[in-house]
């Protein structure tokens, strides 16, 4: 079998040749297929950096209007998906309801399961980009225990985001373009990172010929961790944390170096920057933009700040070359924005999603074999069986 090279955590193995995302670490440089991130913020929106990143190219104006009402041909979603979600409690996780609903569009769309062409390819991932806005807006409905609404065709994909979530059946519906301005630049934020934990999962599940929404809803899962999207909860709960325990921030400094303590500054370190995350660069301007349009003050957004000051200053996090990441501000947005903190994760899912398909596609066209990474055994030798009455 020739010798084994011994990767734990996969921390210097390329899997696969990419053409989608580039990320250099070292010089904090992050770009969707050539175009740097700061550029995409600032002037894109969310729909075509989606046609962007699964096409290759920018769209012309008439790519970008088929592409959009493409999404919205796909934006209903079956009667009895509404079963499974109303099977949950409302104290369930909403990410673990969001991989069970995604995993569940396999079921309810067969035909759109075993792609053999192009063709295929695409009308299987316009129908998920058109409903799974849909399922992360109904586990926020769910959580909060009120009615489902549905998308509204008239409506670009950010706003269509906000009036699922909020729009309650009596009311009419007035827009928050805060909202809709701040998440549509975290959605481009977030939709694509390379061969990161659940872009690997999703690639990893769909090396099986899996079908895409079974393969979307392992990246779900995986994201769910603290360690990957999971962090835009925990950041906060640790500033809540470090807030109600009197904020002496020094302390919590000194918990994140000890090598006792398993505590970890959340949102700082990231297995590929070495250098600030260009990402949260632009969510701190974010942040800014969002406290001052909404005319208030946030002591955990002001926590943050000062811890982050700390951090940079201090010789641990300065030889360990640990920067806030991605998910060091942007928890603090969602909440000014109304967003409950158990739904950061579903928000950082809505972002990844295309890039995900694109991680997947990419995949399939290049018909990449099955992942199937090897070990190097260390247990027991060959030894013989012990029945039971003799252990
Ligand atoms: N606080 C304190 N020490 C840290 C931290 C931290 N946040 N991150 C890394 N370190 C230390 C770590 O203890 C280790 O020290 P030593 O070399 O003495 O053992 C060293 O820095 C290298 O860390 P590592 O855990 O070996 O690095 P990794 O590449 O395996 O992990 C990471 C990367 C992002 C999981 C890690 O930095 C971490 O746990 N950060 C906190 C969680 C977080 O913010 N995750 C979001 C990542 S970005 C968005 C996303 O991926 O979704």
């Amino acid at each position: 079998t020739g010798l084994i090279t011994l990767d734990v955590g996969f921390k210097n193995t390329g899997a696969t040749k990419s053409t989608i995302t580039y990320l250099d670490g070292d010089l904090g440089q992050l770009y969707y297929r050539g175009y740097p991130i700061e550029q995409i913020a600032k002037k894109s929106t969310f729909t075509e950096v989606m046609y962007l990143l699964l096409e290759g190219e920018l769209p012309t104006l008439e790519q970008l209007n088929k592409f959009e009402g493409d999404i919205k041909k796909n934006s209903l979603v079956s009667e009895e998906m509404k079963q499974i979600l109303k099977a949950f409690p409302r104290s369930a996780h909403p990410m673990g309801v969001l991989s069970t609903l995604t995993s569940a569009l396999t079921a309810f769309n067969p035909h759109a399961v075993n792609v053999k062409s192009e063709k295929d390819l695409y009308n299987a991932y316009t129908l998920l980009l058109g409903k799974f806005p849909v399922l992360c807006a109904w586990t926020y409905r769910l959580k909060l225990g009120l009615p489902l609404n549905y998308a509204n065709n008239r409506l670009d994909y950010p706003h269509n985001i906000y009036q699922m979530m909020f729009r309650m059946p009596t009311e009419d519906l007035e827009i928050d373009e805060v909202f809709v301005d701040a998440i549509n630049k975290l959605l481009i934020l977030h939709a694509d990172h390379e061969q990161n934990c659940s872009a690997s999962t999703v690639r990893m599940v769909g090396s099986a010929q899996t079908g895409l929404f079974a393969s979307i809803s392992a990246g779900v899962s995986a994201l769910w961790g603290p360690l990957h999207g999971g962090a835009n909860q925990a950041v906060i709960e640790m500033l809540e944390m470090i807030k109600d325990d009197g904020g002496d921030l020094q302390k919590w400094i000194d918990k994140a170096k000890s090598k006792d303590d398993s505590f970890r500054l959340m949102g700082f370190g990231h297995r590929v920057y070495r250098n600030f995350d260009p990402r949260a660069k632009v969510i701190k301007k974010v942040a800014d933009d969002v406290f001052s349009r909404l005319g208030v003050e946030d002591e955990t957004l002001e926590i943050a700040k000062k811890l982050e000051e700390v951090a940079l200053n201090d010789p641990y996090f300065i030889e360990k070359k640990l920067y806030p990441n991605v998910d060091f501000y942007s928890g603090i947005i969602y909440r000014a924005l109304g967003i409950p903190t158990e739904m950061f994760t579903i928000m950082f899912a809505l972002g990844r999603l295309p890039g995900w398909i694109a991680q997947w596609k990419e995949m399939r066209m290049n018909n990449e074999p099955i992942n199937r990474p090897r070990q190097i055994y260390i247990g027991n030798p060959k030894r013989d069986y012990i029945d039971i009455d003799k252990r």
